[in-house]
């Protein structure tokens, strides 16, 4: 089988390796790709923001399966094209996306489903959301009715900085984007959980669990960014909370789609907040997260291939995935000044010295191969990744790996997984 991976980041290089175990696949493209996939796939160069260009791409690579990694492409309709043309896609349609494309709808969904998620309010104008910050305690939750790479979501503690962000996601200052729709939420605390599972449009398949560090900074703090390190225990989820979340969250979500003609396949991401009320749905994603997928794919036992095969065919409750017990951690390293502006071109040194340290796998994300040489090109630019029988260990050798890259302006943190090794 010819594969063909689309993305350029962390995620997509963990997807690539896991496909390459695959006897099944003989050959992985990946556009566009980034400096640690050209070492495992041949990339070619591609737009993610462009239809069209994709479209080229799959036309000039014929893949026998395309796999769609990052957001953009899917809310650009590029399963359904590629379905029109009666080709092999792991993805949800435009449609089914929406879950993730526009929070306004995925709330009304929840809605319409009973599936537990915080009380919100809608809101097309300025002014209606401000005269609905009455309806909630502080703080308040203020989002971006669109795709914003994890940067749509502003927590306020107070009433003026409510107001601020309501204008600035109004006006365009906040996100550089006007939007016609904000979603005020209720501010939901306790442990974030990533649930993710694989559904062909009817069965679902649960990945393993992880928990995202969204903040930037050292104990929750600072700006929310795309993820900053994940971690994967089997303790974290244990059985009945597993399948009380597939009950009452993952397939009542993929029942609801269907219902409402849009199945949804590919991979559904849960963003669960587990409150003393019980579980909460955060968000919806769909598609696989990044950092997560490097934390999880790190851990998988089976063939990836032929899950992914089984989603786009339709036949996902022919297939069981395996996992390794233990646990893996994943600790991202960005740019100076991520998630706002940052330079690119620096050199990355030390990448061999860390892929050798036992359980370690160095995913790349903003890295381009010039001349011989890794360079930083984004502003998440490193996804270090191991697996170990425990959580510690795991920890201790992605940060020992940690420790042997350099490059100039380089920031991680040092506390992905602490809270649990401290529990
Ligand atoms: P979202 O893109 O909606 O997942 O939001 C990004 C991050 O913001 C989440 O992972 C949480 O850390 C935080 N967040 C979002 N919604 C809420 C909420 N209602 N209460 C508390 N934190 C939230
Ligand atoms: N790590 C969060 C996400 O992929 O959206």
């Amino acid at each position: 089988m010819k594969i063909l991976v689309i993305g350029a980041g962390g995620r997509e290089h963990a997807l690539v390796w896991a496909l390459r175990k695959s006897p099944r696949v003989n050959e992985i493209v990946c556009a566009p790709g980034n400096g640690g996939i050209a070492a495992i796939a041949r990339c070619v160069p591609a737009s993610l923001k462009d239809l069209n260009d994709l479209l080229r791409v799959v036309a000039a690579e014929n893949p026998d399966l395309t796999v769609v990694g990052p957001e953009l492409p899917l809310s650009l309709g590029l399963v359904d094209e590629l379905r029109r043309r009666g080709l092999r896609v792991f993805g949800p349609t435009q449609a089914a996306a929406m879950l993730e494309t526009s929070k306004a709808f995925a709330k009304r969904f929840m809605q319409r489903h009973n599936i537990s998620t915080a009380a919100y309010a809608v809101c097309a104008t300025e002014q209606e959301a401000l005269d609905s910050l009455h309806l909630f305690h502080f703080p308040i939750v203020v989002k971006a009715d669109g795709l914003a790479a994890g940067k749509g979501v502003v927590i306020c503690n107070t009433k003026a900085e409510a107001e601020q962000a309501i204008a600035g996601l109004f006006n365009g200052k906040l996100l550089g984007t006007v939007e016609s729709t904000v979603v005020l939420e209720e501010f939901l605390t306790g442990e974030e959980l990533s649930f993710l599972v694989l559904s062909d449009g009817r069965h679902i398949i649960p990945l393993v669990p992880a928990q995202d560090h969204k903040r930037l900074g050292e104990g929750d703090t600072g700006p929310n960014t795309g993820g900053m390190g994940v971690y994967s225990t089997d303790a974290m989820l244990d059985a009945q909370m597993r399948d009380w979340l597939l009950h009452h969250i993952a397939q009542p979500t993929i029942d609801g789609m269907a219902a409402e003609d849009t199945p949804f396949t590919g991979v559904l991401y849960c963003g669960l907040m587990m409150t003393a009320r019980g579980p909460m749905v955060l968000e919806y994603n769909a598609r696989f997260g990044d950092p997560e997928t490097q934390a999880i794919l790190a851990r998988l036992d089976s063939d990836l291939y032929e899950a992914l095969e089984a989603c786009a065919e339709g036949r996902l409750s022919e297939t069981d995935l395996r996992w390794k017990s233990g646990a893996s951690a994943c600790v991202v390293a960005a740019s100076g000044g991520y998630p706002g502006s940052y330079t690119n071109g620096y050199k990355i040194t030390g990448l061999e010295e860390a892929d050798k340290i036992p359980g370690v796998i160095v995913f790349h994300a903003g890295t381009a191969l010039v001349g011989g040489e890794i360079l930083t090109s984004g502003g998440r630019v490193l996804a270090v990744t191991a697996t170990a029988d425990t959580l510690e260990d795991a920890l201790k050798h992605a940060y020992d790996a940690m420790g042997k890259i350099h490059f100039d302006g380089m920031v991680y943190r040092r506390d992905i997984g602490g809270r649990a090794v401290k529990r």
